[in-house]
């Protein structure tokens, strides 16, 4: 019975939720999440299910459009998508612009806000048309724009898109062919890669795809909103953690793989030292993901017969960590990043190009949020209040009397 909204404007009342903890931004039908069981499912599939049985393009569409799709639909969309691979030969020349050493997340989410110097029709959020059009750029565009930066890091020539090859494939064959060298794509790597992009496809309102929707609640074109949201995700608190933990599980292997010696460093709250790939806001039990990447961490590096003393280190640090009671207390598990660099690693990414990878596959989650939005009549400008700390009014003292 009571009117919050009056209530407000005749109390100034505020809900005040540092870091939203508790707070619903939407009514989303995308994703469910348990955190206290462990459960992850995308549009009612659990996601075990989902990366056991489809392909990441498969799994774009069931986000996207709900359903998964039927073997002609599902034709259409990969068609779709592989019409608009090239990205346009004048955008070739930023690169020329960047540094050589430029972080490849800074280039993505400079290049994709771009895009929409380009393709000015995708301004009109009326037109649902070009707005489709839009999303096929962009799921088609993202692998060739971040393995350009990679050839750029590189001082190698860029390598055109290969349509003839499956999405994954063509990705690592941008990455790894020169024109000297063919290169060709094992399929244990892409079928790796594939799981990867899946289990990162989506996980409602996290910081980036709560960015992309608050960008793209005040109208701003869809390049604009997902650009915003590959920046949030570059932060190593959110996307970037893979890197981190990559970095961090090298640092121990070089300090003699002493695990005991960093989990204690994180249990100290003075060095501002976490594990990284370790805890989450929501899920207070093991990351689903993290237990199917690990999986296929397993698997991979058996078949491959790698012996990554990384892999070694992130399974100990984990053992001791979980032992441990202050991560048991605080409920701090290994999340989607802990393990995911190591696949990379022995796909042979080079460790700045980790988060890309992780904006590629969140890519599609990024879109279905962005249509729900739009799509939803109660839809308004996001807009948080705040509680003002400042100072009362006060009177300007001219400079020279200051
Ligand atoms: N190492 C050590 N202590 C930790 C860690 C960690 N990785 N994560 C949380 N804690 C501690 C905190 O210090 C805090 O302790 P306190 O209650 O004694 O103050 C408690 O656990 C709760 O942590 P918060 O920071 O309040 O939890 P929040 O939900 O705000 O943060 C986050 C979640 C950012 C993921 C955090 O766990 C973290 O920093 N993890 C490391 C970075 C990381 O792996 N990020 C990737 C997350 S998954 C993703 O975004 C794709």
């Amino acid at each position: 019975g009571i009117d919050i909204s009056s209530l407000r404007q005749q109390t100034g009342l505020v809900t005040l939720d540092e870091g939203f903890v508790n707070t619903g931004s939407t009514r989303s039908a995308i994703t469910f999440l348990d955190g206290e069981q462990g459960i992850l499912r995308y549009r009612g599939y659990a996601i075990e299910d989902l990366a056991a049985n489809c392909d990441f393009i498969e799994v774009a569409y069931l986000l996207m459009y709900g359903e998964l799709p039927s073997a002609d639909k599902l034709s259409v969309f990969r068609c779709g998508i592989r019409d608009h691979t090239m990205i346009h030969e004048d955008m070739r020349s930023f690169y020329n612009g960047f540094p050589r050493d430029a972080h490849p997340m800074a280039i993505l989410s400079s290049v994709v806000g771009a895009l929409s110097t380009f393709y000015q029709d995708s301004m009109d959020l009326n037109d649902p048309k070009q707005v489709e059009i839009s999303m096929y750029r962009l799921l088609a565009k993202l692998p060739t724009i971040a393995a350009y930066s990679y050839k750029k890091s590189m001082g190698q020539p860029f390598m055109y898109p290969n349509n003839q090859l499956d999405y994954c494939e063509n990705f690592l064959h941008m990455m790894f062919a020169t024109p000297a060298n063919e290169y060709c794509v094992d399929p244990d790597f892409a079928e790796a890669l594939n799981l990867l992009l899946i289990v990162h496809a989506d996980h409602e309102q996290n910081c980036s795809t709560s960015t992309v929707r608050m960008v793209g609640s005040s109208n701003a074109n869809l390049f604009a909103s997902i650009s915003a949201g590959i920046g949030a995700l570059w932060g190593p608190l959110h996307g970037g953690a893979n890197e981190a933990c990559v970095n961090m599980l090298e640092q121990i292997a070089a300090d003699g793989g002493n695990v005991k010696k960093y989990v204690d460093m994180a249990k100290d709250k003075k060095n501002g030292f976490r594990l990284m790939g370790f805890g989450h806001r929501v899920y207070k039990n093991f990351d689903p993901r993290a237990k199917i990447i690990r999986t296929c961490c397993d698997k991979l590096l058996k078949k491959l017969n790698l012996d990554d003393p990384l892999f070694e280190v992130a399974q100990e640090l984990q053992d001791v960590a979980l032992k441990d009671d202050y991560f048991i207390e605080r409920k701090l598990y290994p999340n989607v990043d802990f393990y995911s660099g190591v696949i990379y690693r022995a796909i042979g990414i080079p460790v700045q190009m980790f988060t890309v990878l992780f904006a590629i596959g969140r890519l599609p989650g990024w879109l279905a949020h962005w249509m729900e939005m739009h799509a939803n009549p109660a839809t308004r400008i996001n807009r948080p209040r705040q509680i003002c700390t400042g100072q009362q009014l006060r009177e300007v003292i001219p400079v020279e009397k200051r």
